[in-house]
């Protein structure tokens, strides 16, 4: 059976509007970014800062990735729909502009780390991280890193992110500071304030010196797989 096209619009568009978050920063000094949500939370439960706003905390860019960015671009630009590219056949790992290293300026630097040091992922949980969750049903799903396993080495399909490529795995909102801050409520009236959300990543010890491409997915269930790979997101760290 063919869907048509507008059969296919209407799911991308669903789709689009449901769920979608992608990295917006490779490695973000949390500490200070929480410090300064606490303190305007005080002053405005349902406005804290927020992280996007802050990009002095942020150490590391992912690819194609402007400072300041503009969300809603990137959303459609650098944000992979892993769902609507699989319909059209498509099985890239990457949305078109992360699909290949680039250099970046000295306003998006890549970031840097040592094996086996850690990373601090930060995307948006939207709305996600509890209550509606990524797909109606409160369970936002998790979130996952994998790499090829040498430097310079591009991740490039959905069937290169396996078991033996994944080097972290955590929960979706894991790390994430939503508001309000009393879990039971779950669907607020203004909507779950939550665009704070981090994926503390640890390296493998054995990365060699250079650069090594990651790739994030987010995954969520669908209506038929409890764990459907739906969003991902590329970038780059120059082990030192
Ligand atoms: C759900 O996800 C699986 C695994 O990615 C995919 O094969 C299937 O087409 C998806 N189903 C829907 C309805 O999107």
């Amino acid at each position: 059976m063919q869907l048509s096209v507008f059969t296919y619009l209407s799911l991308s568009v669903a789709g689009f509007a449901a769920a979608h978050s992608w990295v917006e920063c490779v490695d973000f000094d949390k500490a200070p970014q929480i410090k300064l949500m606490e303190e305007g939370a005080k002053k405005n439960p349902v406005d804290p800062a927020d992280p996007v706003f802050h990009p002095e905390f942020c150490k590391g860019w992912p690819r194609a990735k402007d400072n300041p960015g503009n969300w809603q671009v990137e959303g459609t630009t650098i944000a992979w729909n892993i769902n609507a590219a699989v319909f059209l056949n498509d099985r890239s790992a990457c949305s078109p502009p992360q699909r290949e290293f680039k250099p970046q300026g000295p306003n998006t630097p890549i970031a840097t780390a040592k094996a086996g040091g850690t990373i601090t992922l930060r995307y948006g949980g939207n709305g996600h991280s509890r209550g509606k969750g990524a797909n109606g049903n409160g369970d936002p799903g998790n979130v996952q890193v994998f790499w090829a396993g040498k430097k310079e080495t591009e991740l490039k399909t959905l069937d290169d992110l396996t078991d033996k490529t994944r080097i972290a795995k955590a929960g979706f909102s894991d790390e994430s500071f939503a508001l309000p801050a009393d879990k039971s409520v779950v669907d607020p009236d203004f909507g779950l304030i939550d665009k704070g959300n981090w994926m503390t990543v640890t390296l493998p010890a054995n990365m060699e010196p250079g650069r090594h491409m990651l790739v994030w997915l987010w995954s969520f269930k669908n209506e038929t797989v409890s764990n459907a790979p739906q969003w991902s997101s590329c970038f780059d760290v120059i082990i030192s």
